[in-house]
């Protein structure tokens, strides 16, 4: 937890930061992912020897399929397993709403150069069911699903 407040703090010094701005096209539900994945999708930080996290433009994981593996991630967090992120990818399903998801993941999949299909809120709602409060899933677990 201590972590995760460390990185939630470091999160929300960076955003505040009046350097920092959304594209004008990005929608509020994508604030919360912005503080850590950046307002370009490339990761806050990206360039440094440790950034707060990794880009979700061009990431095979936010890309994949119907996004019910990106939504997996959002829902449970990942493990954090090593130290090359600053943040970590807590589970986030309780702080958005159905919509609020569905509006950043699809947001996501289709701005910094994505080009995969948008969810829907009754998609987010089905996989709500199946992920929220379940453990946090390992990184390695996750790629293997991306075969
Ligand atoms: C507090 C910082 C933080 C916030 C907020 C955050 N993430 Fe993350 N995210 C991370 C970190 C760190 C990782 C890498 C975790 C690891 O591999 O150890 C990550 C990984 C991911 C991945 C996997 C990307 C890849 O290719 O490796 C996706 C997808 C993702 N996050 C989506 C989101 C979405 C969508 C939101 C907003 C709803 C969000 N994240 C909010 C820190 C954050």
């Amino acid at each position: 937890m201590k972590i995760l407040t460390a990185s939630i703090l470091a999160a929300t010094i960076l955003i505040t930061d009046s350097s920092l701005q959304a594209q004008p096209t990005a929608p509020a539900s994508f604030m919360l992912c912005m503080a850590c994945h950046g307002p370009d999708g490339k990761g806050m930080g990206a360039g440094t020897p440790t950034p707060m996290a990794p880009p979700l433009a061009g990431s095979k994981l936010a890309n994949f399929g119907d996004g019910e593996l990106m939504s997996s991630i959002v829902f449970t967090g990942i493990e954090k397993q090593d130290a090359k992120y600053l943040g970590i990818m807590a589970p986030l399903g309780p702080a958005m709403t159905d919509a609020q998801m569905a509006e950043a993941l699809s947001y996501v999949r289709k701005s910094f150069g994505n080009n995969a299909p948008v969810v829907t809120a009754d998609q987010i709602k089905a996989w709500r069911e199946k992920y929220n409060g379940k453990p946090m899933q390992k990184r390695a677990a996750l790629e293997a699903k991306l075969k």
